[in-house]
């Protein structure tokens, strides 16, 4: 029996809206998928903002690294306009505004909070999302996911049962015995895995395999055969389709 597959937005609806802005999780919402990924870095003054590179260059008016802005800086670069002009009031959002969000709207889908700690190690990164997390009582709706594994193990030594998901690239022999060590749901991994004798041996461990990204609709269905929990997705309206 082929079990329901799962569909996370990638970045948001970032096929159609700039990614990481309110405005693509707010298009994702409105459209019923299961959960929402997310990445997250530190400013300057050590506040959680959602925006994928260590650098503002790529998406947004700003130039510089998260790292050195503090937020009332950072908040004031325009995160739409790289993508569309119709979107020039879209900001870098905190953490805190995606949680405002989910509470406010009720939403009970996923949320896949990316940290990207894997280039620049911030310090306490973990610690404060926990924090944020725990504010906002949304222990049993998040996943917490890292190319960073030291990170997790960090992660698990704090927080008993939160969920997380071990990511990694390409098929790699140790993701199994990892995941396991720090009592992971799954595994965060790109689709050759899933078709891998690697990827079985996962799913026969109890681990859920969460593919990105996926947006190939042939590709899709085939994960889809696979069994896999989840499938991470820039293109909704493709997914929507299936
Ligand atoms: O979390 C899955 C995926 O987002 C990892 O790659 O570079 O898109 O953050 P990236
Ligand atoms: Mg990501």
């Amino acid at each position: 029996m082929i079990k329901k597959t799962k569909v996370y937005a990638h970045r948001g609806f970032s096929s159609q809206f700039p990614e990481n802005t309110m405005r693509a999780f707010e298009e994702a919402r409105q459209r019923n998928v299961s959960g929402i990924e997310l990445d997250v870095q530190l400013t300057k003054d050590g506040e959680v903002v959602v925006i994928h590179d260590e650098e503002i260059n790529r998406t947004t008016n700003g130039i510089g690294y998260v790292q050195d802005f503090f937020l009332k800086q950072i908040i004031l670069f325009d995160a739409g306009t790289w993508f569309h002009k119709a979107f020039h009031q879209e900001a870098i959002p905190t953490l805190r505004d995606v949680f405002e969000w989910i509470v406010s709207t009720k939403s009970q889908l996923t949320l896949n909070i990316e940290l990207k700690n894997d280039v620049i190690a911030y310090e306490a990164l973990e610690e404060k999302v926990l924090e944020l997390i725990e504010e906002y009582e949304l222990v049993n709706q998040v996943i917490i996911s890292s190319f960073n594994y030291k990170s997790l193990v960090k992660v698990r030594s704090i927080h008993p049962h939160i969920s997380l998901g071990f990511l990694f690239e390409g098929i790699d022999n140790k993701a199994v015995e990892k995941a396991l060590t720090i009592q992971a749901s799954g595994l965060h991994c790109e689709p050759q895995y899933a078709f891998s004798a690697e990827g079985k041996r996962a799913q026969a461990s109890g681990l859920e395999l969460r593919v990105y990204t996926v947006n190939d609709k042939h590709l899709f269905l085939q994960l889809i055969n696979e069994g896999v929990e989840v499938i991470m997705t820039d293109d909704l309206e493709m997914s929507s389709r299936i």
